[in-house]
C-alpha cells in the first residue's frame, strides 16, 4: 500500500505542478479501494485537482510519512521509494489561451511559402526530471531562449512537414498524419531529444487546426502547412543530450506548388557534395541535414537547374532530388515497365509521399515497383536506349515534380514527359499519381489515408 501510494502521489503531484488537469494512471484491480478511487478520479477530465485534494486528506500506515503532514512528506524526487515517474504528453491536459487580436488573412494569390503564420502555436515543454508539461495553444510569438541553448550550438533540432486540407464540405482533413508523428519520433531519437506519445500529440495538433480553421484556405490546391518542431533548450554548452526540450507546432497557409500547372524541372547531378551517407542521419528530418544542402542548391541554380540530384559513392548512386524522394519510371532490361526508387538504406528520408506512391502503383498493377539502389550509369544507359519513360521527385510540398533534364558530368540527359503531347510538363504516370493523391487529400476520393479532423 505504502509503495503504491507514494508512486501515485508522485505521479499526481508532478502532473499538478505541470498544470495538468488529468493524468492517466494504470492500476491493477488488486489496488486498495481508496487508491483505485484516486486513480479513477485523476483520470477523469479535470479530475486531477479533486484527486489531489483527496490525496492530501489521506494518511497511510507508514511511521515516517503522513500525506496529511506535508512538512515531513518526502518529495517525489527524493523519497527513495518512488522513482519520479515521468509525465507523458496528454492531449486531455491541453490548455488554450487565445489571442485577443486576430491577424488579417493573406489573399491566396499573395501567399509565399513559409512567410505567413497563423494566430496561434502549440507548445509543450519537457524536462528530464518531470517529463512532458501540459501542452498549450497560445498566441503565435517569439520564443525566449538563452544564447547558450543547445539548439543553437549542436543543432538539436528536428521537424516535420505536413498539411491540413479543407474539403468541399468545409471539413478539415489531414493526410496520413500518423506517419509524420512516427517519423518525428525517429528524428527525435536520432538527436537524443525526448520522444512523445504520437497519438496524443496528433490530437493536440488537431485541436490547433480547429482553432486555426479560418487559416486553412478554401481553394482547391491550397492548404495549411503544419510544422511540428522540437529543439533542445538546455542552457549548457556541453556536447550531450539536452535536459530540457521544447516541442512546438506552427502553421502557415500555402499555395499549390505549381500555381499554373506543372512545370518540369532540370536537375544538377552533384558529384562533389553528399547529402547523406551510410551510418549518417539522412533518414531523419533533422535541421542539420538541410543547412549544408543550400550551397549546392545555389550552384545548381547558377547552372540553370532548379534542384540538386544527390549522388553517393564512386558509382554515383542516385539518392534524392533536393528535399524530395526520387522516382524513375523506365522499361527495364526485360522491356517491362518498372517504377524504381532508391531503397530506404538509412541515407534516404522515408517520405510519406514516397510510401503512398509505392502503395498506389502496386495496387494499380501493370507496373513493377522496385526499391533498390540505382546508379547514374544505369540512368545514362536507359536514356541512350530510349527506355526512360519519366523521372520525378515526390514530397508533401509538390506531390510530384516532373523532371525534364539531368545535367551530369557536363552532359544533358533528356527525360521524356508525355510522348503524346509535346507541350506537356508532366508524364502520364506523374499526372495520375498527382491527381489521385490530391483527390484523396481533399476528400474527393474516399480513402483511409485522409483523416477527418472536424
Ligand atoms: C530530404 C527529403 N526527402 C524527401 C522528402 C519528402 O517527404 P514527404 O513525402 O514526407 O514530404 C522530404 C520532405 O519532407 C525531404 O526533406
Amino acid at each position: 500500500m505504502t509503495f503504491a501510494f507514494l508512486r501515485l502521489r508522485s505521479r499526481l503531484l508532478t502532473a499538478q505542478r505541470h498544470h495538468a488537469r488529468r493524468v492517466s494512471v494504470r492500476y491493477s484491480p488488486s489496488l486498495p479501494p481508496t487508491l483505485s478511487k484516486l486513480a479513477v478520479l485523476s483520470s477523469q477530465p479535470r479530475g486531477l485537482s479533486t484527486a489531489a485534494t483527496l490525496l492530501r486528506s489521506m494518511t497511510i500506515a507508514n511511521p515516517t510519512y503522513s500525506a496529511a503532514n506535508p512538512a515531513v512528506a518526502p518529495q517525489p524526487e527524493d523519497d527513495g521509494l518512488a522513482p519520479p515517474q515521468l509525465q507523458d504528453l496528454y492531449a486531455a491536459n491541453l490548455t488554450k489561451t487565445l489571442t485577443p487580436q486576430l491577424k488579417p488573412l493573406v489573399p491566396n494569390r499573395e501567399l509565399v511559402f513559409g512567410k505567413t503564420f497563423s494566430d496561434h502555436m502549440l507548445t509543450t515543454e519537457w524536462t528530464a526530471s518531470h517529463g512532458w508539461a501540459a501542452p498549450e495553444i497560445k498566441p503565435y510569438g517569439p520564443l525566449q531562449l538563452e544564447p547558450c541553448a543547445s539548439v543553437f550550438h549542436y543543432a538539436f533540432e528536428c521537424f516535420e512537414g505536413m498539411k491540413a486540407y479543407k474539403d468541399r464540405q468545409g471539413h478539415i482533413r489531414l493526410f496520413r498524419p500518423d506517419m509524420n508523428m512516427e517519423r518525428m519520433n525517429r528524428s527525435v531519437e536520432r538527436i537524443s531529444l525526448p520522444t512523445f506519445n504520437p497519438e496524443e500529440y496528433l490530437e493536440c495538433i488537431k485541436e490547433l487546426l480547429r482553432v486555426e480553421k479560418r487559416w486553412i484556405p478554401d481553394e482547391y490546391g491550397y492548404s495549411l502547412y503544419i510544422r511540428p518542431t522540437m529543439i533542445g533548450t538546455e542552457p549548457c554548452l556541453g556536447v550531450r543530450a539536452s535536459n530540457t526540450a521544447l516541442l512546438y507546432t506552427i502553421c502557415c497557409p500555402v499555395g499549390p506548388y505549381y500555381a499554373t500547372g506543372f512545370k518540369a524541372i532540370s536537375l544538377y547531378a552533384n558529384v562533389r557534395e553528399v547529402r547523406a551517407w551510410p551510418g549518417g542521419s539522412g533518414d531523419s528530418k533533422i535541421g542539420a541535414n538541410y543547412g549544408p544542402s543550400v550551397k549546392p542548391a545555389k550552384e545548381a541554380e547558377q547552372l540553370g537547374c532548379q534542384q540538386v540530384l544527390w549522388l553517393i559513392g564512386e558509382e554515383h548512386t542516385v539518392m534524392e532530388v533536393g528535399a524530395m524522394n526520387l522516382f524513375i519510371y523506365w522499361l527495364n532490361d526485360q522491356g517491362q515497365p518498372e517504377l524504381l526508387t532508391p531503397a530506404l538504406d538509412g541515407t534516404i528520408l522515408p517520405g510519406v509521399t514516397r510510401d503512398s506512391i509505392i502503395q498506389l502503383a502496386r495496387e494499380w498493377g501493370g507496373i513493377q515497383v522496385t526499391e533498390r539502389s540505382i546508379t547514374m550509369k544505369e540512368v545514362v544507359q536507359a536514356a541512350e536506349d530510349q527506355r526512360l519513360l519519366e523521372v520525378f521527385g515526390a514530397g508533401t510540398a509538390c506531390i510530384v515534380s516532373p523532371v525534364k533534364r539531368i545535367s551530369y558530368l557536363g552532359h544533358d540527359i533528356h527525360i521524356p514527359l508525355d510522348p503524346k503531347d509535346p507541350e506537356s510538363q508532366a508524364g502520364p504516370l506523374a499526372r495520375r499519381i498527382n491527381e489521385t493523391l490530391l483527390g484523396i487529400q481533399y476528400g474527393d476520393i474516399p480513402h483511409k489515408w485522409s483523416v477527418l479532423v472536424d
